[in-house]
């Protein structure tokens, strides 16, 4: 598990994040999952660092940004929290079509909604770009008392698709930072015009140095 932090601006930060960051990536990310099963809860807990117990379940879909330090580089993501309930299904490939890559939540209390994460793995392995990234989160891991998921199997499925996998909980914070920082990770980062799948490269800010001498005389 990476031990993950924030630092000043908010940003959710990496261990041997060396400080000087020379380029920003940014990527389009798309949270999917069946209605209630913690994507907002997530996404509010790695953007903002608050959860709540009564969170509104999501219409339509809601858009946030956040970024993780890496290798000495940015990564920005752009994240789509679309709504679970099935009456928005249809509205799904506008935020996964373009994605690089997707979060899928199931919680670990929920058979049922296991059955809806592997239907929308199978979507996207059909319908969203053939090199999206896509990591399985096994969410409400706090209430492993209650489980009807194991462990074993959200791994196993996972391993068998080529998908990032962890369980996590919105509610204590549980490898949260970690799973989309294992997402960063796995994202390619290309710089050359060939290859515009990949990452955007927005801006090259330079260390804390070099930007000092760029403002100097
Ligand atoms: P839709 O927007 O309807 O698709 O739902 P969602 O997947 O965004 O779920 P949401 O984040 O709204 O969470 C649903 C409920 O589950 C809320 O009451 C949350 O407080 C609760 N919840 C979310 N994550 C966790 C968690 O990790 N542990 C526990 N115990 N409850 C959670
Ligand atoms: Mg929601």
């Amino acid at each position: 598990m990476a031990d993950a932090r924030r630092n000043k601006s908010g940003q959710a930060r990496s261990a041997g994040d060396p400080g000087g960051i020379s380029q920003i990536f940014q990527f389009k990310l798309v949270l999917l999952g069946e209605a209630a099963v913690g994507k907002s809860s997530l996404v509010l807990r790695f953007v903002k660092g608050h959860y709540y117990e009564h969170q509104e379940s999501t219409i339509g879909a809601a858009f946030l940004t956040q970024s993780v330090n890496l290798d000495n580089a940015t990564i920005k993501f752009e994240i789509w929290d679309t709504a679970g309930q099935e009456r928005y299904h249809s509205l799904a490939p506008m935020y996964y079509r373009g994605a690089q890559a997707s979060i899928v939540v199931y919680d670990v209390t929920s058979a049922e909604s296991f059955e809806r994460a592997k239907s929308w793995v199978r979507e996207l392995q059909r319908q969203a770009a053939p090199n999206i990234v896509i990591a399985l989160a096994g969410n409400k891991a706090d209430l492993a008392n209650h489980r009807q998921v194991e462990t074993e199997e959200g791994a196993k499925y996972a391993n068998e698709n080529g998908l990032i996998f962890m369980e996590t909980s919105a509610k204590t914070a549980q490898n949260v930072i970690d799973i989309f920082t294992a997402v960063a990770r796995k994202l390619p980062r290309s710089t050359g015009p060939a290859d515009r799948k990949g990452a955007d490269v927005i801006h090259m800010a330079g260390t804390a140095e070099e930007q000092k001498k760029k403002k100097c005389c």
